[in-house]
């Protein structure tokens, strides 16, 4: 097995009872105090992903901002971020329904409300509600950030009951992305994550029993 894999899971802390009750942390952040492990984390992604041909890697907030941005600038794609709600400034689906009221007879004005909705929606920001291992959360995307078709990589640091990477999937494809693949640093595969994630392949560094 590849020594680099035992030096990332030898820097890696875990925090018994974070944030809850009976949860067992796995704290990255150890890992990047040590830069040797955190390149060669990078480093294992970049050689998976370099020939794939993606074009698009998307990252997870908070921790998906951390290993997102160095594999995408190796393997010469660019960097979505899916975020928490309501921090995109691009506009949400309500001017959608200004568009109704509108209701021109007059087929000029007709053109006029299709464009002004083509750029509302190329503008957007489109959200996905899911369940997590310590409660819910919305994340969202601004769409025009992927084209239909890209090929993309989907990361986070961890893979727990996969509700997150499954929400960030159903982002990409609502907006036509090819999702080629979820990477993470950890699975925990006791939460079986995994399986949500269906058919769609998953890679990880490192799975913690
Ligand atoms: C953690 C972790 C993953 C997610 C995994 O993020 O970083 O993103 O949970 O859980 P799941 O597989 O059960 O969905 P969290 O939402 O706690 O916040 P953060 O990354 O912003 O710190
Ligand atoms: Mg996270």
């Amino acid at each position: 097995k590849d020594d680099r894999i035992a030096r990332i899971s030898s820097t890696i802390r875990v925090i018994p009872d974070f944030p809850k009750p009976g949860i067992m942390f796995q704290d990255i952040t150890t890992m990047l105090l040590d830069p040797v492990a955190f390149k060669d984390s990078i480093d294992l992604f970049v050689e998976r992903y370099k020939d794939k041909d993606i074009s698009v890697v998307a990252g997870v907030e908070a921790r998906g901002f951390i290993f997102g941005p160095p594999i995408a600038l190796a393997i010469g794609a660019k960097f979505v971020p899916m975020r928490k709600p309501n921090k995109l400034p691009g506009i949400s689906f309500l001017p959608l329904t200004s568009v109704t009221f509108f209701q021109f007879n007059n087929s000029s004005h007709r053109i006029i409300c299709y464009v002004m909705s083509c750029h509302v929606i190329s503008g957007a920001v489109i959200s996905e509600e899911y369940s997590l291992e310590y409660g819910s959360d919305i994340m969202e995307m601004h769409v025009g950030a992927v084209e239909a078709g890209e090929r993309t990589l989907v990361i986070d640091d961890l893979i727990a009951t996969g509700g997150t990477l499954v929400a960030a999937i159903n982002l990409l494809e609502r907006v036509g992305a090819n999702v080629v693949e979820c990477a993470c640093v950890i699975e925990l595969p006791d939460l079986k994550g995994r399986d949500r994630l269906g058919d769609k392949p998953l890679f990880v560094l490192i799975s913690s029993t």
